[in-house]
């Protein structure tokens, strides 16, 4: 089996996975959470060398006032035991997305976990926290005008490779497979720019329920697929 070198991950169907059993959405955010460990060493042990998921997005500051605080009661907690998690898989891990909308307390979580595991390099693992592509790409768009601006960069040396220096995810190949759980057909302004080429995964299963043969199936499907990138196929 080939596995891709990069997955995208939409982590969605939390809430209505603790509906089904009669629980409060925040219960299944804590499994879905649950879930993410156990998939991280999963992905390691696969020989994925690139992970991203998307865990906040800039719009789910509109949902409940209780179910905000709930999932940054979990952010908190993740973050600390992502150390753990990051020394035994070796896993650099990268938090992109806008984090100056969090606590400070996060935001320093946030730091000491990137700075703590910044030299590992067997897997590197971002995490989309107050993310939102659009945003990621007018952000990036501001920081490249206040270069020019400065006399450092001009118009005509801004190509693709040189914009994406200004993206949260530079330095990171694109991914090669993005899976969204749940059954939601949609990008949800998710790595807009980055999933250009990406293969396409969409499975009915609730994140929470998102195991190991999940992974190993939407690897297998993604392994059926004819990659051409709009050119000739290999022969
Ligand atoms: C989507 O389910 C999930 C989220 C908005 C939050 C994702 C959070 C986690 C998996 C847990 C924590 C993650 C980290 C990094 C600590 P949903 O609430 O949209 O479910 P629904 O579509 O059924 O309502």
């Amino acid at each position: 089996m080939r596995v891709p070198n990069h997955i995208a991950i939409i982590l969605d169907g939390n809430g209505r996975w603790a509906k089904a059993k009669g629980m409060p959405r925040g219960y299944g955010h804590i499994k879905g959470c649950a879930n993410l460990e156990t998939i991280c060493d999963d992905i390691k042990d696969l020989g994925v060398k690139y992970l991203t998921v998307y865990a906040f997005s800039t719009e789910n500051w509109k949902r409940s006032r209780e179910e905000v605080e709930g999932l940054m009661k979990l952010f908190r907690s993740y973050l600390k035991k992502c150390m753990k998690s990051a020394e035994k898989n070796h896993m650099r891990v990268k938090v992109i997305g806008d984090p100056s909308a969090f606590a400070p307390d996060i935001q320093e979580k946030i730091r000491q976990l990137e700075e703590f595991s910044k030299d590992y390099d067997e897997l590197y693992f971002q995490i989309a926290l107050n993310y939102g592509s659009r945003d990621e790409i007018v952000r990036g768009v501001r920081k490249l005008a206040q270069d020019v601006a400065d006399g450092k960069l001009v118009p005509d040396a801004i190509d693709e490779s040189c914009f994406e220096n200004y993206l949260d995810t530079v330095g990171v190949p694109d991914p090669d497979l993005m899976i969204r759980t749940s059954g939601e057909l949609r990008l949800s302004n998710f790595l807009m720019w980055q999933l250009a080429y990406t293969e396409f995964y969409f499975t009915d299963v609730p994140w929470p329920d998102f195991h190991k043969e999940e992974l190993i199936k939407a690897i297998e499907k993604y392994n059926e697929r004819d990659r051409r990138y709009g050119g000739v196929k290999e022969e």
